[in-house]
C-alpha cells in the first residue's frame, strides 16, 4: 500500500495533489467532473473584501505551450463565499484552503479576519502577486518587507495556518520566502503566474487592456520547478509546488525538488478530471518503484548544485 497522505502545519491531507486557486472555481463547479473527496485539497478562487468584476474581455488567450490570463481577480467577495460556498463544501470530506487578497494591507486584514470562526476552512493562502496600487502597480510580493507585513497581519487576523503564495516575477525568490517564513507563514506556495504579453499583429495592439498578463501551464513548468528547488533549499516550512503540472510525472519532479505538495492549475481548464489522473499516476509510480511513503523521494535532489 502506498501512503500518499501528507501532514503539513498540523493538518492531514489525503494526498499531496491540490486544485490551484482560480482554476477550479470555488470548488463546487468541480463536483460535476471529479470526486471532490479524492483530491488532497481544494483551493478556492481568490476572494477580496468586496466583490470584484475583473478586467474587460479578452481575459484569456492560448499560446503554443500555455495560457495568458488577465482575469483581474474577479470574485464574489468574502461574504458570499462564506454564506453560499462554504455551506456547500461542508458536504464533502475535502480539505479546503481559501485564497485571499486585498488592495492594501487593511484589505488583507479585513478578508482574513472574516475567517476567524470558519472551521470549515483549514488554511488561508495569501496571494501576494496582487498589484500594490500605491507603489505603481508592482506586486506586493516583490518586496520581502511588505510580503512579511501582510503575512503576519493575516496570521494575526485569521488565527489560521497561512500559506504565502509567492510571485515568480522576481530575480531572487529566497529572501522573500525567508521573510514570510520569519513572519509566521505555515507554508509557501511557489509559484503564481509569470508576467508575459501578446500582441495582435492585425490590430497592432496588445491583446490585453493591461498589456501584460499572467502566463501559466506547461510553458512555465521548468521555471516553476527551479523556483521550488531554490525555495526548498532556503526555508524549513513546507513548499507547495505549482506551475504547469499536467501528470503524475510532472508532480513527482516537484516532489523530488523538495515540494511537500503540489497544485494543478491550468490543466484543469483543459481536463477538469486531470487531478484524479495525477493522483493515480503518482500512486502507480510508487507501486512500481517500491515506494511506500512519499517521504522516501521528497527533496531527494534538494541539495544538488
Ligand atoms: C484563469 C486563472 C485564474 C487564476 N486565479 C488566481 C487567483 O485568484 N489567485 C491566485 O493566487 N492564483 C490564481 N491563478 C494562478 C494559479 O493558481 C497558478 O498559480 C498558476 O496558474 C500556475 O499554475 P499552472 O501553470 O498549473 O496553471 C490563476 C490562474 C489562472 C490560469
Amino acid at each position: 500500500m502506498v501512503d500518499l497522505s501528507v501532514n503539513m502545519f498540523g493538518i492531514d491531507f489525503k494526498n499531496p495533489v491540490f486544485a490551484a486557486s482560480g482554476t477550479a472555481g470555488y470548488g463546487i463547479e468541480l463536483v460535476h467532473y471529479i470526486d471532490l473527496e479524492k483530491i488532497g485539497a481544494l483551493i478556492t478562487k481568490g476572494v477580496s473584501p468586496k466583490p470584484k468584476s475583473g478586467n474587460p474581455q479578452p481575459r484569456i488567450i492560448e499560446t503554443p505551450s500555455g495560457i495568458l490570463n488577465s482575469i483581474g481577480l474577479q470574485n464574489i467577495g468574502v461574504k458570499r463565499l462564506i454564506d453560499e460556498v462554504l455551506p456547500e463544501l461542508e458536504k464533502y470530506d475535502t480539505s479546503v484552503i481559501v485564497n485571499i487578497f486585498g488592495d492594501d494591507i487593511d484589505g488583507y486584514i479585513n478578508v482574513a479576519g472574516a475567517f476567524l470562526n470558519e472551521d470549515r476552512v483549514d488554511a488561508l493562502e495569501v496571494n501576494l502577486s496582487c498589484p500594490n496600487v500605491k507603489e505603481g502597480g508592482i506586486a506586493f510580493g516583490r518586496d520581502p518587507k511588505i510580503s512579511a507585513e501582510i503575512t503576519s497581519a493575516v496570521v494575526e487576523a485569521s488565527q489560521k495556518p497561512v500559506i504565502a503564495k509567492l510571485t515568480p516575477n522576481v530575480t531572487d525568490i529566497a529572501p522573500i520566502a525567508k521573510a514570510v517564513e520569519e513572519a509566521g507563514a505555515a507554508a509557501v506556495s511557489v509559484v503564481n503566474t509569470l508576467l508575459g504579453m501578446a500582441v495582435d499583429v492585425e490590430t497592432r495592439r496588445p491583446y490585453f487592456k493591461n498589456v501584460t498578463a499572467g502566463l501559466s501551464g506547461p510553458a512555465i513548468r521548468p521555471v516553476a520547478l527551479r523556483f521550488v528547488w531554490e525555495t526548498a533549499r532556503a526555508v524549513k516550512i513546507p513548499v507547495i509546488g505549482i506551475g504547469g503540472i499536467t501528470s503524475g510525472k510532472d508532480a513527482l519532479e516537484f516532489i523530488m525538488a523538495g515540494a511537500a505538495a503540489v497544485q494543478v492549475g491550468s490543466a484543469n481548464l483543459v481536463d477538469p478530471g486531470v487531478i484524479s489522473n495525477v493522483i493515480d499516476e503518482i500512486e502507480d509510480y510508487c507501486t512500481k518503484n517500491g515506494i511506500s511513503d512519499l517521504k522516501e523521494i521528497r527533496g531527494i535532489i534538494k541539495e544538488e548544485i
